[in-house]
């Protein structure tokens, strides 16, 4: 069974992008499921009913988040009703949402789980002892995460903490990609952060000059999505029969080179 993960998709460019390269993606990895973060699909932070089902018919089968998911008051009913879209699992429980799915996938029960760093991000609970909760409480085929942090220690430890327990741990929210990817020796394919869906002419996201001006400066400044060359950029897992990862694969894919 093999899954297609794809990072921060950020704003219209990257949902665009997305929605182009998608094509070819399936014609080169044939994933039997796409899980993607949405959490700046919508403006560049956070994400709509909207942008989700954008998502969805672009290919997505689960929409993660992050630390964005509820910057649009008007998607919290919408997180409550759709079960194809987590929020971190370690937010205060009553929150809107839920923070692990199970889908049907390449005739497997995967469960998609979705944490939090608690390094540099607000939570309400640590990650590590979250995810023990859920792997205790639940049964299923296979589990991938996607871990939304901060931090590249976390994100290490995170990796050791779940190998030979689920099939991939796969790092969010920095929107730089990292060279780690490898499956770890108890079989779970692991990588510190995937990177972003979206215009690589800016910082992480959002067009150059204005972040320029916000850092040195320091004065309040309107951010805007960039738009220049938009580049895809994920991870493809083959998950065996054992639920553990048989290899990784980091996917970098320019847009416009592709199509
Ligand atoms: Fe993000
Ligand atoms: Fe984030």
């Amino acid at each position: 069974m093999r899954i297609l993960f794809i990072g921060d998709i950020v704003g219209g460019p990257g949902r665009r992008g997305l929605a182009k390269l998608m094509p070819a993606l399936r014609g080169e990895f044939e994933p039997d499921l796409v899980i993607a973060n949405g959490e700046n699909a919508a403006g560049g932070v956070g994400i709509t009913e909207r942008t989700a089902n954008d998502l969805f018919e672009t290919g997505a089968d689960v929409i993660t988040t992050g630390n964005h998911v509820y910057r649009h008051r008007e998607a919290y009913d919408f997180l409550e009703r759709e079960e194809r879209v987590v929020r971190p699992a370690n937010y205060p429980a009553g929150n809107p949402g839920r923070g692990h799915t199970v889908v049907e996938a390449g005739g497997m029960r995967v469960r998609v789980v979705n944490l939090s760093g608690g390094v540099g991000l607000r939570v309400a609970r640590s990650p590590f002892d979250t995810v023990d909760s859920i792997l205790s409480h639940h049964e299923q085929d296979a589990v991938i995460v996607d871990f939304h942090a901060e931090v590249s220690s976390e994100k290490v430890a995170m990796g050791w903490h779940l190998d030979g327990r689920v099939a991939a741990v796969l790092g969010t929210h920095t929107h730089v990609p990292t060279a780690d990817g490898r499956v770890l020796p108890g079989g779970t394919a692991y990588v510190a952060d995937v990177g972003m869906t979206g215009p690589r002419t800016s910082v992480l996201g959002v067009k150059p000059e204005q972040a320029l001006r916000s850092l040195i400066t320091q004065m309040p400044t309107r951010f805007e999505t960039a738009t220049d060359d938009v580049w895809v950029m994920g991870a493809v897992v083959e998950v065996n029969e054992r639920g553990l990862a048989d290899s990784f694969e980091q996917v970098m894919v320019p847009v416009e080179r592709a199509v």
